[in-house]
């Protein structure tokens, strides 16, 4: 980027043209990422600033970041920073970023009457990430009783970072545990879960922000993308009570073979539900009962 804009609009402008030159997806909101960031405000809200003009020590740091985006770096790991549900949580190449679909996830656990009417819900966040589902959860239902695991060291560290940044130190119980090392038969009420579910030869083909930056773990699941979703589902079979509930995110085209696997594993009422892009995003199924 040339060192001649200042005004909020002009560095903008000179951000977004130099990051499409760079082949860099979606330019003009890393560049508002990376401007809400250093002008301390939400990304959409940067375009009510656009006469700001900006010191050379922000324009400094504006020149750094998008260098670091050109060269392929994920802009939310640059600002270190990405919105859930209306929350910042800290961003950082130790897990995934948190994506608007999981949003959709948060939903419909949150819609569940039932879950929410038992007195102490218990509920699982599978592969926890950076946290945003059981701390998105945990914050609008207080009663319940939090577990989040993942098989990351690294990401279970940045979803406490997460969970004391939100005020929820005591409330989540965090573990690097398999379930099935951990978890009783019947102990729990519901799971939610975002597993990697990108099939490997479509991992390949991610754009590099994604590939070479975000850990392969959180979205390499297998060669069909089903083999992790699989155990996921087979987990909660087990440790789910009769009549829990599973909610869970899958890939674009994923819902028939998940409901399959679902009615195979003793789960009924499976819903499909589909993104704002019409796309198969998260399926939710009830633990049947016998009979
Ligand atoms: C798609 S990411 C989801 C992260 C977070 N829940 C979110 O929605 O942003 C999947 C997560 O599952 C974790 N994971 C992969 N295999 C796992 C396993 N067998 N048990 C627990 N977690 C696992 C990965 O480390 C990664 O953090």
């Amino acid at each position: 980027m040339s060192s001649s804009p200042k005004t909020v609009a002009e560095v903008l402008k000179a951000g977004a043209d130099y990051l499409a030159k760079h082949g860099v997806d979606a330019p003009q909101v890393a560049c508002e990422l990376l401007l809400g960031r250093l002008l301390h405000c939400r990304r959409l809200d940067v375009h009510t600033r656009h006469d700001q003009v900006l010191d050379e020590k922000r324009l400094e740091a504006m020149r750094r970041g998008i260098n670091r985006v050109a060269a392929g770096e994920p802009a939310q790991y640059v600002t270190g920073e990405t919105e859930f549900m209306g929350r910042a949580y800290k961003t950082d190449k130790r897990a995934l970023i948190p994506r608007p679909e999981t949003e959709l996830l948060v939903e419909e656990a949150l819609g569940c009457a039932p879950l929410w009417q038992k007195p102490q819900p218990a509920v699982l966040d599978w592969g926890t990430g950076a946290g945003c589902v059981a701390i998105s959860l945990a914050l609008a239902r207080p009663g319940g009783l939090y577990l989040a695991l993942d098989t990351s060291a690294d990401a279970l560290a940045l979803a406490r970072e997460n969970s004391a940044r939100h005020g929820l130190e005591n409330k989540i119980g965090f573990s690097d545990s398999e379930v099935s090392d951990l978890l009783e038969a019947e102990s729990m009420d519901a799971i939610a879960a975002n597993p990697p579910y990108v099939p490997t030869a479509e991992w390949e083909k991610l754009p590099r922000h994604i590939r070479d930056h975000e850990p392969r773990a959180a979205l390499d699941g297998g060669p069909t993308g089903l083999a992790v979703i699989e155990s996921v589902i087979q987990d909660a079979a087990l440790t789910l009570r009769l009549g829990g509930f599973l909610f869970l995110e899958i890939g674009h085209q994923q819902g028939a073979a998940v409901t399959w696997l679902l009615a195979s594993n003793g789960f009924s009422d499976a819903q499909v539900k589909k993104d704002m892009a019409g796309h198969d995003r998260i399926v939710t199924a009830t633990l049947a009962g016998p009979g």
